[in-house]
């Protein structure tokens, strides 16, 4: 792929960066009287503002790209490719309560019910959950392709994905899982997200302009196995790396079900290498800017 063709890809992904930042929802309360103690408007879009990588709505707009050029047209995506980034945040201010993996740390900051309370951090989750599909219903795109995209994400992010994901996750702490149920597990709780971030983008794409047949269900695959990757790559993460490389509380997968306890951490790096030597092998078929932008977006996490 040519410079000018990735660099483009990138200047999009970093306008979206300026989109999330510019974008910060205000919230309306009574007034008078004013309380400046009550913080939940910074708290809401703080842990956005934290930083990540940004990779589901990367991924989202690695597709679009791929077959949009107008950046004009690009952009209308980016409400969508917000939601998935504002699912995602929600997903992670619950999973590090104190009830769930019960995290001080995360993208380098402490998390929000350390710097607040388990309510406000509870409530900002929620209120991040439902905003997400506001998002994407008030986006200036045909009313037929937002009703796809919010099932896709209602369906994929929640209790038929992530949620339930995350319900076994926790479920099963403690108790061994056996390698297939681990794949499901990861899957779930991370595939699903994935696959639904690469799906979106087909079906944004295929509003725009003409892209392979099957492209949504073919992207929907890889991500499954993109997702496995990444959660194997995270397992990794949390025995390996210290809190201040990786940003977030690690060395705290002790209970879990991890490729990391089920393999040791030779099994499960050997194992991520094999997913990545599959992952590039799929990445083959497709179209030469999506596989562009996808090989460069897995590079960036290596
Ligand atoms: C962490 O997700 C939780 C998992 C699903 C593994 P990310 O690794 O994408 O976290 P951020 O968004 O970069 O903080
Ligand atoms: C969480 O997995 C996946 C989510 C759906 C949020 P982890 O619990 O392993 O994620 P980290 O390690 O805390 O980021
Ligand atoms: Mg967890
Ligand atoms: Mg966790
Ligand atoms: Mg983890």
């Amino acid at each position: 792929m040519s410079d000018s063709n990735l660099r483009f890809y990138q200047e999009i992904c970093t306008a979206f960066e300026g989109y999330l930042v510019a974008n910060k929802p205000t919230l309306q309360n009574f007034d008078p009287p004013f309380d400046p103690s009550f913080k939940f408007e910074t708290a809401f879009w703080e842990m956005l503002l934290n930083g990540g990588k940004r990779f589901r709505p990367k991924l989202l707009l690695a597709v679009v790209c791929a077959f949009v050029r107008s950046p004009q047209r690009i952009k209308r995506a980016f409400p969508i490719a917000l939601a998935l980034e504002v699912l995602h945040t929600y997903s992670l201010i619950h999973d590090d309560l104190p009830c769930m993996d019960n995290s001080p740390l995360r993208r380098g900051h402490p998390t929000l019910h350390t710097t607040y309370n388990e309510t406000t951090a509870t409530l900002v989750g929620d209120g991040l959950n439902t905003y997400a599909f506001e998002l994407i219903a008030c986006s200036k795109l045909p009313s037929p392709l937002k009703v796809c995209l919010v099932a896709t994400l209602a369906q994929c992010g929640g209790v038929r994905g992530m949620v339930l994901g995350q319900a076994l996750d926790c479920h099963f702490e403690g108790q061994e899982l056996w390698r297939a149920q681990l794949e499901e597990l990861h899957i779930l709780k991370t595939g699903k997200l994935i696959a639904a971030s690469l799906k979106m983008g087909a079906l944004i794409s295929k509003e725009f302009s003409k892209t392979p047949a099957r492209l949504a269900q073919t992207l929907f695959d890889l991500g499954l196995l993109m997702g496995l990757f990444f959660q194997v790559r995270d397992d990794i993460i949390d025995a390996t790396q210290s809190p201040e490389q990786s940003g977030k509380s690690t060395q705290a997968d002790g209970l879990k079900n991890t490729y990391v306890h089920l393999l040791g951490l030779n099994g499960a790096q050997g194992y991520l290498a094999t997913l990545q030597a599959q992952l590039l092998e799929r990445l083959e078929i497709l179209p030469p800017a999506l596989k562009g932008y996808l090989t460069h977006l897995l590079e960036s996490l290596a």
